[in-house]
């Protein structure tokens, strides 16, 4: 049996650890020769076991970023789409939905949650075909040259994803370009990349699964650990140490660092309690008992919004798009608290994956403002804020988004007064709608027919 095989004694392991680090006889030294990777669980079937972990975990990742990109509404207007020339890229989209509320925010709490809880699978199995960086020749023909350019795009393109992705939720936004424009493009290039790699070794997978069994090989404790049969993919080693770990040791050692993310994460996007466990979120944990005690992301402060364009001067105009419409309305504050209030208990869920809770906030329906500008079945509205600049100082709503009994230009919170920082002196609050499309400090609403 296997497992009864005498081991080599220490001199034999020393001198086969010298020789893989020479090289052996025709084989490139260090690192370009097969020898010099050691590691007895490297093969076929601990790279298809972490590929097919990932393959389920990036293809939830990659339909909740395109679901996210079309929450934006970017087919509406062109102020709703950073990402220009998306082509047949777009081919997905459609009108976003109001209902049911929280669907903004499991779509992003999952999308961001799920992507960090990945990082450990994605670190192991690039591990586990390390040595294939090094493959050596690089290139061995035409075929071979396609290969490596497709894992070019998707090793490239999950790192990049990744990355900006990370950057982006603790809200580094220094990119040289738009963050949604460039984490739109390199999704598309890795998943390109990815659907010519999963094409190319499912064969592997499968044979590898049905030659070695799932349960089979994570039976194995470190003692009965054994290299797999050298195969044609150059990944299992020549020369193999003793083993240190077994393959499920492994996989339980990615698993728990995935745990541990989604434990020191998921808090931001479920809320409550559970808000304090949320460790690396950028937002805090203790955020305080006052009505107005919940995230911001962008304090008036950091938009250069002045006291005085908040103050009693601050009118409300409401109008259409089409300057040949009649001429804007402007209301002051109070005659918009003097029209009939509406309470809509709604979260806040950001792009970044973090969410509130429900706050109840109060104020004029969207569409009663529609029908006071005129238009009872509005297409949509143009939301400017009193922003001078940033991508977000303007948003297009559909009318789906209008009409929705629970879309609001709120005026106030849990009962108080809106804080500056939340928008004052009015913000709009619309269901199921992503963060930066609920305009803080708004200045106009212009809709169209
Ligand atoms: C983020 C996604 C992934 C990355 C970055 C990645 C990266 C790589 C790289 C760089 C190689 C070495 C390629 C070579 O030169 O032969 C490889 C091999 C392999 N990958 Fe992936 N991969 C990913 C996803 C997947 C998925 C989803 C599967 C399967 C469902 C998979 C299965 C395999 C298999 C079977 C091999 C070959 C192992 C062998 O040659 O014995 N990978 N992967």
């Amino acid at each position: 049996m296997a497992d009864k095989k005498p081991r080599p004694g220490r001199s034999a392991l020393a001198r086969r650890a010298a020789g893989a680090l020479r090289g052996h006889p025709g084989e490139m030294p260090g690192p370009f020769g097969r020898s010099f990777w050691r590691s007895p669980i490297r093969g076929p079937w601990l790279t298809s076991v972490l590929g097919l972990i990932l393959l389920a975990g990036v293809s939830v990742v990659f339909v909740t970023g395109l679901l996210s990109y079309a929450a934006y509404n970017p087919d509406l207007d062109r102020i709703n789409d950073t990402t220009h020339g998306k082509g047949l890229l777009g081919f997905y989209l459609f009108s976003w939905p109001t209902h049911p509320v929280w669907l903004y925010r499991v779509n992003q709490g999952l999308h961001v949650t799920l992507g960090l809880v990945l990082i450990p699978i994605l670190l192991a199995k690039l591990w586990s075909v390390l040595p294939k960086l090094f493959e050596w020749p690089p290139l061995r023909s035409p075929a071979h040259a396609l290969e490596r350019l497709s894992l070019l795009l998707l090793v490239g393109g999950v790192m990049f994803e990744f990355v900006t992705g990370i950057l982006n939720i603790q809200q580094y936004y220094k990119f040289p370009g738009s963050f949604y424009t460039l984490h739109f493009y390199g999704a598309w290039v890795f998943v390109a990349g990815l659907v010519v790699h999963v094409g190319l070794k499912s064969r592997t997978v499968i044979r590898s699964l049905r030659t070695h069994g799932l349960v089979r090989m994570l039976r194995d404790d470190t003692a009965h650990t054994r290299p797999e049969p050298p195969d044609s993919s150059e990944l299992v080693s020549p020369a193999p140490a003793e083993p240190t770990i077994s393959r499920r040791g492994v996989l339980a050692l990615a698993g728990t660092g995935s745990l541990l993310l989604l434990a020191v994460t998921a808090g931001q996007s479920l809320g409550g309690a559970l808000r304090r466990t949320a460790l690396l979120a950028p937002h805090g944990q203790d955020l305080g008992n006052g009505p107005n005690d919940f995230q911001i992301n962008q304090t008036a402060a950091e938009v250069g919004i002045r006291a005085e364009q908040t103050g009693a001067g601050w009118r409300l105009s409401v109008g259409h798009v089409l300057p040949a419409g009649p001429a804007p309305i402007r209301l002051s504050r109070a005659e918009l608290l003097a029209m009939e209030q509406h309470t809509a208990h709604l979260p806040i869920a950001c792009v970044e994956g973090w969410s509130t809770d429900y706050q109840a906030w109060t104020g004029v329906r969207l569409r009663d403002l529609a029908r006071l500008a005129g238009i009872s079945h509005p297409a949509s509205v143009l939301v400017d804020s009193l922003e001078g600049g940033g991508t977000f100082r303007h948003a297009v709503l559909s009318a789906g988004q209008i009409m929705n009994p629970d879309s609001l230009l709120a005026l106030r919170v849990n009962g108080a007064e809106l804080s500056l920082d939340h928008g004052y002196p009015a913000r709009v609050i619309v269901p199921a709608n992503p963060g930066v499309h609920n305009t803080k400090w708004v200045a106009s609403l212009n809709f169209a027919t």
